[in-house]
């Protein structure tokens, strides 16, 4: 039985109660601390906003017309997106990667069920199937490199079905009018401001020579580091505008969006052709 969007969404948050109704089994969700820890928020906006993407990526791919599909969630966190694909497809058919152990950890106790799998920060995905129907990425393309961003996007193309599709996000509009703001408002000594914040301030260069090079169609990327085993030689801040994945991508190219409901980065979608 076909769960409705409302009645998913309220269900994340009452795990017994999906596998009392519906017999999914929804794993219970990971603390704030956690939430915060991944995505830098929580609750019912880390939630909303997850579902919104993959309420997007359904409707781009026509989910619901495909028998049982094949799911990549590339960097899957504690597994915030892909437990939504649960009322699609058997959790064994969704396969999450992620390189850090602290995830993989994260995602045996709040994934269970899911196909879990540790990879390097470089392709491939030991032990994934091919011929996926989807591959997404959430906030994953915002921090890679270049060289890693064409490496991952060649792989996640190459294991896509004919016809198959790859979602991901990236840093965009939203984010560099969001720096402008962070410069603007902050009144207080950077040394007690929440240090990726600070970081964010004093590491990247001005918001108005992202957006020139963002306006200017080139990939940036900003190699501050991140946690665990996410190093500065591949990991920081990455801006991807619209220009630049289609001089890249092009035969691939579907669409390059800022307007999904609660998502801050820009949406990109990619399609092998079938
Ligand atoms: C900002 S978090 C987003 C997590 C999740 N997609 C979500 O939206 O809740 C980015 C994740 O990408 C993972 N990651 C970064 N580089 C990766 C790589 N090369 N392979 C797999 N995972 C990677 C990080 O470990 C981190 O958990």
């Amino acid at each position: 039985m076909k769960i409705n969007d409302d009645e998913w969404f309220e269900l994340q948050f009452r795990p017994e109660e999906a596998f009392k109704k519906y017999g999914v089994k929804l794993p219970a969700l990971p603390s704030d601390e956690i939430q915060i820890g991944f995505t830098g928020s929580s609750g019912l906006f880390n939630m909303r906003q997850a579902f919104s993407f993959y309420k997007y990526v359904c409707s781009v791919c026509q989910i619901s017309n495909i028998r049982e599909p094949l799911i990549l969630d590339f960097g899957g966190g504690w597994g915030r997106i892909s437990r939504f694909f649960l009322r699609d497809t058997k959790p064994e058919s969704i396969f999450i990667a992620e390189t850090r152990e602290y995830a993989i950890d994260c995602l045996r106790k709040y994934a269970a069920g899911c196909s879990i799998i540790h990879n390097q920060p470089r392709p491939p995905i030991p032990g994934l199937p091919g011929q996926l129907d989807l591959a997404c990425a959430y906030s994953v393309f915002s921090h890679l490199s270049e060289e890693y961003f064409q490496a991952w996007v060649n792989y996640l193309l190459s294991v896509l079905r004919p016809g198959g599709y790859l979602v991901f996000t990236t840093r965009g509009q939203f984010f560099i009018n969001h720096l402008e703001h962070l410069h603007s408002k902050t009144e207080k000594p950077h040394e007690v401001l929440e240090e990726y914040v600070r970081r964010m301030l004093e590491e990247l260069p001005s918001p108005e020579e992202i957006r020139r090079h963002y306006l200017n169609g080139e990939f940036q990327f900003y190699p501050i580091g991140g946690a665990g085993e996410c190093t500065a030689d591949f990991f920081g801040e990455t801006f991807i505008p619209k220009r630049y994945i289609e001089q890249n991508f092009g035969p691939f190219f579907v669409d390059l969006t800022d307007d999904v409901q609660y998502v801050d980065q820009s949406v990109v979608v990619l399609r092998k052709p079938a």
